[in-house]
């Protein structure tokens, strides 16, 4: 596939958390592939505490050694006005905003009985405050540009549970919601939002997983998708990809076939016990793509 066919020379792509792990790789390659960059980085601690230029400031100069175009941006996705910020450096400097990788995280682990509000709190400002804050600024721009490309950074954290991390998979899995519901809402206006559960290696993973381990999971193996993702000629909107070490896979939501009581005889605790078996049955379990589908599942039986 040629850079002409990815459609992203001259486009303009905006990576939050861009200084380090992940957002760098997508930054890198974006830039790579023709994009102008706006690289932002907070430069805090990975648990939000602190901040500092040099983060992006790096990202930038290697961009720019390597002959790419990039801007650096310092601003927190968790404030509406840098979130704001963040766009305008996109529009001021390469003149508007085409893609959106929102990826900027932070980490508050502690068991559930441990976490304070605090915790609780700036988890869910970075990463879905952070996100809508982010995709706020540019939707605008990108409706009435009739183009867009947005992913965002979801986590099999929010998607299977983890331990520790009640905080942090709340984000995670409400921002599957957020761009399942984007897709829709963009649909019209050629703007394609997708999800990505990344597992990379990063400073967030370094002390989880030994070096054998952490030598597969280069954040250099995600950023191909995402940028994917954010190509011209992309027919894909509202799916969710697990992507790492190489392994890339869409996730799915599936129902079990059921029990389907007559609603008019009632439904009791009893009935739940004597199906709890049909219920919980994944044989012949189904895909389901919508809100229609699953609202005429639960009704099909009896209309
Ligand atoms: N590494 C993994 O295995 C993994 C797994 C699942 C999800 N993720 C997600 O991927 C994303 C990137 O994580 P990473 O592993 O590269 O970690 P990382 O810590 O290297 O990257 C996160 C970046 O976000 C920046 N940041 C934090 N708060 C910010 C704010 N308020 N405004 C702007 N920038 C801010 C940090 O400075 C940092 O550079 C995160 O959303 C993370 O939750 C990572």
């Amino acid at each position: 596939m040629s850079d002409n066919d990815l459609g992203l020379k001259g486009r303009t792509a905006v990576i939050t958390g861009a200084g380090g792990g992940l957002g760098r790789a997508h930054a890198l390659l974006f830039a790579q592939h023709g994009a102008n960059v706006v690289v932002n980085d907070l430069g805090g601690n990975f648990d939000g505490t602190g901040k500092g230029s040099a983060m992006a400031d790096q990202v930038v100069d290697e961009i720019k050694a390597a002959g790419g175009n990039a801007a650096a941006n310092y601003d927190s996705v968790s404030t509406e006005e840098g979130a704001n910020g963040i766009i305008k450096t996109a529009v001021d400097t390469f003149g508007t905003i085409d893609i959106l990788v929102n990826n900027a995280g932070i980490l508050r682990d502690k068991s559930f009985a441990k976490m304070t509000e605090e915790d609780w709190d700036l988890v869910q400002a970075v990463h879905v405050k952070g996100a809508y804050y982010c995709t706020k600024a540019a939707w605008p721009i990108m409706r009435e540009n009739k183009y867009g490309r947005i992913v965002l950074t979801s986590s099999a954290s929010g998607i299977y549970g983890n331990f520790g991390q009640t905080n942090y998979s709340t984000a995670k899995m409400g921002l599957i919601g957020f761009g399942q519901t984007l897709a829709l809402e963009g649909e019209k206006n050629n703007i394609r939002t997708n999800i990505i559960a990344p597992v990379a290696a990063s400073r967030m993973t370094e002390s989880l997983m030994p070096p054998n381990v952490l030598e597969k999971l280069k954040p250099e193996f995600v950023a191909p998708l995402v940028v994917y993702l954010c190509s011209e000629n992309i027919d894909v909107n509202g799916e969710i990809y697990e992507v790492g070490a190489g392994a890339v896979s869409r996730i799915e939501t599936l129902r079990s076939v059921g029990c389907a009581l007559n609603p008019d005889d009632g439904v009791s605790v009893e009935d739940i016990a004597a199906n709890w078996e049909k219920i919980n049955d994944m044989t012949d379990a189904k895909i389901l793509r919508s809100i229609a589908e699953s609202t005429q599942a639960s009704l099909q039986h009896c209309m």
